[in-house]
């Protein structure tokens, strides 16, 4: 059934965003007092920056000045100007035919543009708008600042895997700081979509599988980009992305249609985008795909019943990129009239790269199937983040400013340190690691060793050079002065189909090896190997592998790689595997028989720097997976938090649900080596029952029984005996990252409360707390064995 355009007023928005807002702002006191409560630090300002808002231009307008201020513009502007502010649009013409984007903001009639990085460009359009456009109103530039800006941080899955968010908000200070400085407002991230499937490419720009930790992380990343208070001009507004559901698409394939059933929207791929809504996240985008038949972007159900009738979300939705134009593709709207009555209609405020609503939209209101009155509840939210972002007292980049604040060296000493913090020990036989610098040769080897590009990963391509330090280079800075380092990078490995970035990230390509150039590399990197004492073979994917329009089919390694790895082995010399990628891969041989493997994802600008810490004994790893590491593509799906059901291979008698192969994964949830050993004890609760509705204290001690400093990150998972619905065998509910002395012991507490202990019931259809009996686990990873029990009374 056709929804009925006219949703809510602004006024009645307003007042159930102001209910919710309270109740965020309560919800945020809360989790402020929880985390005090739990003994997790306070964030400092990151290095070297500001606290959040001292530079706030507009932190002073409260909601009414600023809705005063949109109404006084509001009155001012013809319906052409209004429809213009919901209009975004390339920084270049880079469709066939469009118009140029000077000419739209001279008009007035695109109120903000995607896809230019500098400060010059940006400043150039800008100029254009405040000076010649009849009200001046400043554009909102806006840019993929997905993991860093000038300073690259590690991917966003990497981020995930340090579990560390005041961390994670810290980086995404630093890109905020940097990318302002160019004139870029907005960010299109987070990226909080739930991926369970490696075969999807974009589980790269996400936090994993799991939704508890994918909400601390989108919360993380919301403050880290936007400061407490929208309005600070080093921080920029943040767009939680792709509302909802894109994660699960069909078979992995990006873009295909996701079938969720309503429970596990909201109990797995929602939590994230509620999360960033209560961070107060200004802004949203609407997913490419179907959810359930239903564009994302003409889904009223999302855009209006969930976003801002339950969330009462207050800010504004853009759709991607070119995603109003495709509700024809899908099959859904008749003509790109009907997709611009659907999309807006169903709550989607802002066209991305389109055109569909400057072409279409004044003719609906003329016809009188889309009212002012809309136009107006769409409009309003933009403005007033232009406004509260103090867009109309500063539109410009200072250049000067920009220059300096991309040199800073904090910054680059940032990334470093959130990249060791990202780096997950999967193995480490007979301690092979750490390395000892002046050991006398090491041979570092693969097509990733010395590469800049895949060193930093994906949504780097906004023109800027790599300055990454690679792998090799990082080892050649910090092994001892005797020491040989000798590298090969064996033969190359490259996408089947190319990809539409390639043109971006790769302009001039060097024309593929022959099959003979091929072998040749193939025996120089066994021969570079048998000359060394140790060999580092760095193997992965390219980083056009991973991210948008890069689904794999196969989750081996790439090319020769896996050949390679195996012919190094044979050699007989100690070999250490540091994996580069954006997904878990195949490595179930290596798991067997390569000694030490270090996952690195995509560390970034210093991700070399990092890395060589790492082997080389100055940092000690503490990530952990935040996704279950599959054996190989047939388990895909495979998530710690499934249900258990008829004979599962827990039970006697039934030992696994594949025949021909093991249905547990390669590496658990939450699962990551150290050099250290940690003892977990003395699991405690501050009550054996709870009513509903109360708060359980929950205490363990953890002692670092190694003989280094190191990090373990305690995780804390519950089970539900019985309910209304059937319930996963474990959910993730809490987890604090601590640092311990070598014999240090801390006790870590936990509090779960009635948010933890909730769940949408597909029975019940509605969000039920239940009076039933709970396993609660605490331990290092998702199989922890430390275990209690607690009983919730009616
Ligand atoms: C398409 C991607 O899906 C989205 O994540 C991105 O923000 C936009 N393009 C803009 O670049």
């Amino acid at each position: 059934m056709r929804r009925n355009p006219s949703f809510l007023s602004f006024s009645q928005l307003k007042s159930r965003a102001a209910f919710g807002c309270k109740a965020a702002a309560l919800t945020c006191f809360l989790a402020l007092l929880l985390c005090a409560m739990q003994g997790v630090e306070a964030v400092e300002p990151p290095l070297g920056l500001e606290p959040a808002g001292e530079k706030s231009v507009s932190t002073a307008l409260t909601d009414q000045q600023v809705e005063e201020r949109v109404n006084a513009l509001l009155g001012q502007m013809t319906p052409e100007e209004k429809i213009g502010q919901l209009v975004q649009v390339p920084g270049q013409a880079w469709v066939p035919n469009a118009p140029k984007p000077e000419d739209l903001v001279a008009k007035g009639v695109s109120g903000s543009v995607l896809w230019l990085s500098d400060p010059t460009s940006i400043n150039r359009l800008q100029r254009i708008a405040v000076e010649q456009s009849r009200l001046h109103i400043p554009i909102l530039f806006g840019l993929d600042v997905i993991h860093g800006f000038r300073t690259v941080f590690p991917v966003p899955l990497a981020m995930a895997a340090s579990w560390d968010p005041p961390m994670v908000e810290q980086a995404q200070a630093v890109a905020a700081r940097e990318a302002s400085a160019a004139g870029i407002r907005w960010t299109f991230g987070p990226m909080v979509d739930i991926a369970r499937d490696p075969r999807w490419g974009r589980i790269v720009e996400g936090a994993g599988e799991d939704p508890y930790l994918g909400a601390a992380m989108a919360r993380a990343e919301v403050r880290g980009f936007q400061g407490t208070q929208l309005g600070a001009s080093d921080r920029v507004l943040a767009c939680a992305k792709h509302f909802a559901g894109y994660g699960a698409a069909d078979g992995g394939r990006d873009y295909d249609s996701s079938y969720i059933p309503e429970d596990q929207l909201w109990n797995v791929y929602l939590p994230p985008f509620h999360a960033a809504v209560e961070a107060g996240v200004g802004s949203l985008m609407s997913a490419y795909m179907d959810l359930n038949d239903v564009p994302a972007s003409g889904n009223p159900w999302l855009l209006h019943d969930v976003l801002r009738g339950a969330w009462g979300f207050q800010g504004f939705v853009v759709s991607d990129a070119f995603a109003v134009r495709s509700l024809i593709t899908h099959g859904f709207a008749r003509d790109p009239a009907d997709a611009a009555f659907r999309a807006l209609t169903a709550g989607l405020d802002m066209d991305m790269a389109s055109g569909t609503y400057l072409q279409n939209l004044g003719a609906l209101v003329q016809q009188g199937r889309v009212s002012t009155a809309q136009i107006d509840d769409a409009v309003r939210p933009i403005l007033a983040a232009k406004i509260r972002l103090g867009l109309f007292e500063h539109p410009y980049a200072d250049e000067a400013r920009f220059a300096e604040v991309t040199k800073s060296p904090e910054h680059r000493q940032l990334a470093r340190a959130a990249a060791e913090r990202t780096m997950v020990l999967l193995r480490n036989e007979n301690h092979l690691l750490p390395l000892k610098k002046d050991l006398s040769s090491v041979a570092v080897i693969g097509p990733l060793a010395d590469s800049k590009q895949d060193t930093e990963g994906s949504w780097t391509v906004m023109g800027q050079r790599s300055s990454a330090v690679t792998v090799l280079e990082g080892i050649a800075h910090k092994v001892a002065p005797g020491t040989r380092v000798l590298h090969a990078p064996g033969p190359e490995i490259k996408r089947n189909i190319p990809s539409f970035f390639d043109a971006l990230m790769n302009p001039h390509p060097k024309p593929a090896q022959t099959p003979a150039e091929a072998d040749q590399a193939f025996n120089k990197a066994l021969d570079t190997a048998r000359q060394a004492d140790v060999a580092v073979m760095v193997l992965g994917e390219l980083a056009n592998m991973s991210g948008e329009a890069a689904s794999r089919s196969s989750l081996d390694l790439p090319g020769r790689q896996e050949q390679l790895l195996e012919a190094v082995v044979a050699l007989g010399k100690p070999v250490v595997l540091v994996l580069l990628n954006g997904r878990p891969l195949n490595i179930s041989w290596a798991a067997e028989h390569v000694p030490a493997i270090l996952e690195a994802w995509y560390p970034g600008s210093e991700g070399g720097n990092a890395i060589a810490d790492i082997l080389l004994g100055d940092a000690n790893p503490g990530g952990k997976l935040p996704v279950s590491w599959p054996r190989s593509v047939g388990q895909v799906p495979v998530y710690y938090a499934h249900n258990l059901t008829h004979q599962p291979e827990t039970q006697r008698g039934f030992v696994s649900r594949y025949w021909d192969g093991l249905s547990s994964p390669l590496y658990p949830f939450g699962y990551g080596l150290s050099y250290s050993k940690f003892a977990f004890s003395n699991l405690q609760l501050d009550q054996p029952q709870v009513s509903l509705g109360g708060k359980l204290g929950i205490s363990v001690d953890v002692e670092n029984t190694g003989s280094r400093a190191g990090d373990e990150v305690v995780q804390l998972y519950i089970h539900q005996w019985a309910g209304s619905a059937s319930r996963p065998v474990r959910q993730l509910k809490g987890f604090q990252r601590i640092t311990l002395a070598p014999g240090e012991k801390k006790t870590v507490r936990f509090s779960l409360g009635k948010e933890e202990r909730s769940y949408w019931s597909s029975a019940e259809r509605k969000w039920v707390e239940e009076p039933e009996t709970f396993d609660v686990w605490v331990g290092e990873d998702s199989t922890a064995a430390l275990h209690t029990t607690f009983k919730v009374n009616p």
